[in-house]
């Protein structure tokens, strides 16, 4: 084991047999980490980039088994917010130092094209760099935001075993899931994307060739995390993700893409207390602490036992700021693009 970690430290290559190897064994976790941490600061640096989440909707037409903004979930309190209510959360972002705002959101199709396009607008002047995580749209559609200037996208694949996906995201196509990431290629963006742990049905072999898939398309961000069970939805019964998995998985990440931006993700805090944190030390240099406000935190329920929801911005902020600092790293004052060629 220790070998063919050393071996993706230097070469960033591994087959699909020696990822699953080493994805099945806990007790390579700790060698991982140590591993994936070095690889992080050696490419990205001690730098932390934070983003501002900004959850503007959590109305959605599509009825994913594992999520609790699934259509056919009548139990969570539906809102949305106006585009002035989402241009003030930007604003308020970038007092709180934020460079980049993540305006996620349902599928919900009152964000017209052109309707979200005008937000984009409103929230580039501010000098901010804009990711959109709003699902499947078209190509067009994709086009006419990245002109008004949105940067990044975030579509997860959840899992590249397309029985796997289209078993959970039912009327969904595993094929249109590739089209867009393609489409949002092609058009410039930085493209994100990343894995559910724990679907049920998925196996080490299948996390392994997600990661080779990541490599293939190059990925600018991958953000993983476990699934948390949702006893509104299909998969409440399920079993939750598995925290060490989730880990080496991270760990697995940064060794073969050692440029991309890694996030520690929300979902691994919501199982582990300050499960961001170990995260962070091994492989992650990105979070994304939430700049919603009030009670739409608590509305935005994709899973129970989410982090913060009676926490304020503000709270968010400096609670992330002394916690990274308290690792000996620093928040980044940049925007946090990807970085090209960056070993050093
Ligand atoms: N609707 C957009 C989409 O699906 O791409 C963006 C918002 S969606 C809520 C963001 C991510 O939440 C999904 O990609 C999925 O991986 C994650 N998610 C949903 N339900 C979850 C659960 N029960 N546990 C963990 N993650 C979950
Ligand atoms: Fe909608 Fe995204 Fe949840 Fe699927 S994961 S139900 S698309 S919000
Ligand atoms: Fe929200 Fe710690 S990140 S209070």
């Amino acid at each position: 084991m220790e070998q063919l970690i050393e071996r993706a430290a230097r070469t960033h290559r591994l087959t699909e047999e020696e990822i699953t190897r080493l994805l099945a064994a806990p007790e390579a976790e700790e060698a991982l980490a140590r591993a994936a941490d070095a690889v992080r600061r050696r490419y990205v640096g001690d730098g932390v980039h934070l983003r501002g989440l900004i959850e503007f909707s959590n109305i959605c037409r599509q009825d994913c088994c594992y999520c609790g903004l699934r259509r056919e979930n009548a139990r969570v309190e539906r809102y949305r917010l106006d585009a002035d209510a989402i241009v003030a959360l930007a604003r308020k972002a970038k007092g709180y130092g934020y460079q980049t705002v993540v305006l996620q959101s349902g599928e919900d199709a009152h964000f017209t094209a052109e309707r979200l396009a005008a937000i984009v607008r409103r929230i580039k002047a501010l000098d901010l760099a804009v990711t959109l995580s709003v699902g499947e749209r078209s190509r067009e559609t994709y086009a006419l935001w990245r002109a008004a200037g949105a940067d990044r996208y975030l579509l997860r694949i959840e899992t590249t075993d397309a029985a796997l996906y289209e078993r959970y995201d039912p009327g969904m196509s595993h094929e249109n899931r590739l089209r867009c990431l393609r489409d949002l290629r092609a058009l410039g963006y930085e493209v994100g994307t990343g894995s559910l742990i724990g679907l049920p049905g998925q196996d080490a072999r299948s996390l392994a060739r997600d990661i080779l898939f990541y490599q293939e398309i190059d990925a600018d961000m991958v953000g993983i995390g476990p699934l948390i069970p949702n006893g509104d939805t299909p998969l409440g019964g399920a079993a939750p993700g598995d925290f060490h998995l989730t880990r080496r998985m991270v760990s697995l990440l940064r060794l073969l893409l050692p440029e991309a931006n890694i996030p520690a993700t929300t979902a691994m805090e919501t199982l582990v207390p300050h499960g961001r944190e170990l995260i962070l030390t091994s492989g992650a240099n990105v979070v994304m602490p939430n700049v919603t406000e009030g009670d739409y935190r608590r509305k935005y329920a994709l899973y129970p036992g989410k982090i913060c929801v009676a926490d304020t911005p503000a709270d968010c902020r400096a609670c992330m700021g002394g916690r990274i600092r308290a690792l000996g790293r620093y928040v980044a004052a940049d925007k946090g693009y990807r970085r090209h060629g960056a070993a050093r």
